[in-house]
């Protein structure tokens, strides 16, 4: 094997991805393992695939990307334990199919924190407790899911507090997309500070990384790192990958063909080049207090954004699992 991505980075953090159990499989394999130190499962830990029936728990896929993680020493992150997506409706209802009682999510949402975090108890060294609790909006706060509106804002406390309980070694984060937005970032540092306030077990902010060619800006990548650490908290970078639409060229808007057939062009590639650049300077820069950086799939052979409708290229390894320009600029260092 060659030098890969965490060999680069040894000394600064590690480099994780986020994978599918067939992707242990097949030729994404080698790419994982020579590039990766961390794993997250795309999708096999989160509620409703993990937990499709109040007493039924559905562990083979998780199950076989924790034993992917042991075998190669790799780190597992642990992703997500409450969540208002890919929750299992279940768990909002009665027999009857009416709306449970705030007594009963909690207990709910405490078995099911319980169960999970101790099933990974000796894989999972850190965890996206709650995931994506704030409003886009900038004139609310909490976003309005079946969570909040049956427990109110007292679900994300407890859901910390369940799984410090259930494994108190375990590094606990809150995790969110569009951190960089001033508005949102002021909310979510409103609710992470409350909670350090509260002497609630929070002890990272995850910021999601879903970015593109024109955001985010450096100095607000900046700010938002400065933040949260400013509370004692460390920051890991949970789902990177950079969509190549987006991006403006002289104020014109590169929007690719509406379709699965979409090329990676020149433009894109150079747009895509330049923020890869930056946010890895940026993290560089900022080694002391950030601690994971984990990409959201392998290669540009799939990644979940194809699913809104064109292909994209979002990630430093292309259709054959090659590294790409912008994979040698991060590399390129010192
Ligand atoms: C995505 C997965 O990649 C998809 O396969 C799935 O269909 C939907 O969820 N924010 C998150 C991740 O926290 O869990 C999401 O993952 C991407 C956005």
């Amino acid at each position: 094997t060659t030098k890969g991505l965490k060999d680069h980075y040894k000394g600064y953090f590690t480099m994780g991805v986020a994978v599918a159990p067939r992707s242990l499989h097949g030729e994404d394999s080698a790419v994982i393992v020579n590039h990766f130190n961390s794993l997250t499962a795309e999708n096999a830990m989160k509620m409703e695939p993990i937990h499709p029936k109040e007493n039924e728990y559905y562990w083979k896929d998780a199950d076989s990307i924790a034993a992917f993680a042991k075998k190669h020493g790799m780190k597992l992150r642990g992703h997500t334990l409450c969540w208002h997506a890919q929750a299992p409706s279940w768990m909002f209802k009665n027999e009857k199919g009416d709306t449970v009682s705030k007594a009963v999510l909690l207990q709910r949402l405490k078995e099911h924190i319980t169960t999970v975090v101790n099933r990974y108890k000796n894989y999972v060294y850190a965890w996206d407790v709650v995931n994506e609790a704030i409003d886009d909006n900038n004139s609310n706060y909490l976003r309005n899911t079946a969570w909040y509106r049956i427990c109110g804002e007292e679900f994300i406390a407890k859901a910390f507090e369940y799984a410090h309980a259930a494994d108190p070694k375990a590094i606990l984060f809150y995790n969110d997309y569009n951190t960089e937005m001033p508005g949102k970032r002021d909310r979510i540092y409103r609710l992470v500070k409350s909670l350090k306030d509260a002497g609630v077990p929070i002890h990272g902010v995850g910021l999601q990384g879903h970015w593109s060619v024109n955001n985010p800006p450096k100095e607000e990548l900046e700010k938002s790192i400065q933040m949260f650490s400013s509370l004692g908290l460390q920051v890991q970078v949970t789902e990177l990958d950079v969509s190549v639409y987006g991006g403006r060229q002289g104020g014109q808007l590169i929007q690719g063909q509406r379709d699965t057939t979409a090329t990676f062009t020149p433009e894109m590639e150079q747009l895509q080049r330049d923020k890869y650049k930056m946010v890895f300077d940026v993290f560089r820069q900022h080694k002391d207090k950030i601690t994971g950086v984990t990409f959201w799939n392998v290669s540009d052979r799939y990644s979940w954004l194809d699913g809104r409708g064109r292909k994209n290229y979002p990630l430093l390894f292309d259709m054959n699992r090659q590294p790409k320009k912008a994979y040698w600029d991060v590399v390129s260092f010192n």
